[in-house]
């Protein structure tokens, strides 16, 4: 299995492409469903999740093309991804089914739950198990769905969802659940009538979702706030929608130039989504400049330590909490780190403590005191952002990290080393 070896102590410099956001494009990707005309998506980033949401989405009969697009800038490493194009035409869709084998492997797959049972009257989709972040039920989907008129029962690991045609409903969930939202927002499409979704999620993804619906002939308002209504229609339409840029991605690359001392310039990146990221990075001491489509940091010497509290858009992410606790591992004074969505999202720190950090935790809370060096280890990847994290602590440490287990990198970070090394990072894939 894959591994990376970083020797870390170089400040990151120069220039990096951010890719399309992967927590856009899987829900994205799954509103196709919801029409026969094909619907086409640009800057989709190059992710194992996205394929394997693709081979569920064949498997139901969807056509799939994909077109790779690569700008080859000299050197090999240097070859910049510029974003996939995907067309799924979704007028043969015959198998309303989500295997377990697929969506053991990604509990994204759930988003085809709303869409299939919209369009097809019925839904089979394995109910996802718990996962290295936390328990992850999805009780609010099926209760959003049952309250729009869907017959819903969980038979031998599968939820099994019918209805002739969903009914609009007001609907309220528990907590703020992104998936949630996106899943009930694109069943509602279809629906009969008016559904009032409220206490929805304000992510920027679930914007870009609702602007792509729009763009199919769906009728949505206030997505982006936390009352969405949507008046259902009969059909959709095809579109071509071109995927947001990642958020988290963008917050990974400012952490790790942040980390290092280093001053990068992101392209192909928004300012407007990371206000929460931002602010904490300048309470760090950096310097970030918001262009029009691009970032700029400049790191001081050495970050001072800065206290968080995850919380939903626009809250500070839990997407990006992991990475912030590599800066704290390294920056100068104490920071109180709570978690508040996922309540076992601290698998980073045990790891971060092999390389020579002083955390402690206690619950939903860690406490972190910079060290002024960390030292290079052999560490374990145990969840997407997690791993990330362990890059950012490597790229700083002396010595060599060896970090195992990085398929989970494979999901969520378009060509991790390849952007890195372009960063000046000593950074290599080893077997
Ligand atoms: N929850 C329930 N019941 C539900 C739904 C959610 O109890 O029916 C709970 C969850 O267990 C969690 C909280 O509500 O404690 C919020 O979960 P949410 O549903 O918002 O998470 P998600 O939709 O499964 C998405 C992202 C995650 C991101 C979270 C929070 C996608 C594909 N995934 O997950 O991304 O952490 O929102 O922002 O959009 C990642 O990219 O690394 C990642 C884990």
């Amino acid at each position: 299995m894959d591994k990376l070896l970083i020797a870390g102590g170089i400040p990151l410099s120069g220039e990096v492409a951010i890719s399309g956001a992967k927590n856009a494009a899987l829900p994205l990707l799954c509103a196709a469903l919801l029409t026969k005309e094909p619907v086409t998506f640009t800057n989709v980033p190059h992710l194992n999740d996205i394929g394997t949401m693709l081979k569920l989405l064949a498997q139901m009969g969807v056509k799939v093309s994909r077109e790779t697009s690569r700008i080859c800038a000299g050197d090999a490493p240097k070859e910049v991804p510029l974003g996939d194009t995907v067309t799924l035409d979704a007028s043969g869709l015959n198998n309303a089914v989500a295997p377990y084998e697929m969506v053991k492997t990604m509990r994204a797959s759930i988003l085809v739950l709303g869409p299939l049972l919209a369009r097809a009257g019925e839904a089979r989709v394995s109910l996802p198990g718990g996962c290295a972040i936390g328990a992850r039920p999805v009780d609010q989907h099926i209760k959003g769905l049952t309250a729009m008129g869907a017959e819903v029962g969980v038979e031998q690991g599968y939820v099994h969802a019918r209805a002739t045609r969903l009914k609009g409903a007001r609907l309220f969930t528990d907590m703020v659940t992104v998936t949630g939202t996106e899943n009930l927002m694109m069943a509602a499409c279809l629906a009969q009538g008016e559904t009032v979704i409220e206490n929805a999620a304000r992510e920027p993804e679930v914007v870009d979702l609702a602007n792509c619906l729009v763009a199919m002939g769906a009728r949505i308002s206030g997505a982006g706030g936390d009352v969405i209504r949507i008046q259902g229609v009969d059909a959709l339409h095809g579109a071509t929608h071109r995927i947001m840029p990642d958020r988290i991605e963008t917050g990974t690359y400012l952490c790790a130039a942040a980390a290092t001392g280093g001053a990068i310039r992101l392209t192909g990146a928004s300012a407007t989504s990371l206000d929460a990221v931002i602010d904490k990075l300048m309470d760090t001491g950096c310097d970030i400049v918001a262009e029009r489509d691009a970032i700029r940091i400049k790191a001081p010497r050495r970050l001072a330590a800065v206290s968080i509290r995850t919380a939903p858009y626009p809250a500070f992410p839990t997407d990006m909490q992991a990475q912030f606790m590599a800066i704290n591992a390294v920056a100068d004074g104490t920071a109180v780190m709570r978690e508040t969505i996922f309540e076992n999202r601290f698998m980073h720190a045990v790891e971060l403590i092999r390389l020579g950090a002083d955390i402690k935790i206690d619950g939903n809370t860690a406490f972190v005191t910079g060290r002024p060096k960390l030292d290079g280890a052999t560490v374990m990847a145990t969840d997407l952002r997690a791993s990330a994290s362990l890059v950012i602590a490597g790229l700083v440490a002396q010595g060599e990290t060896l970090i195992e287990r990085i398929y989970h990198l494979d999901r969520g970070y378009e060509g991790l080393e390849k952007k890195l090394a372009a960063l000046g990072a000593d950074i290599r894939r080893v077997k």
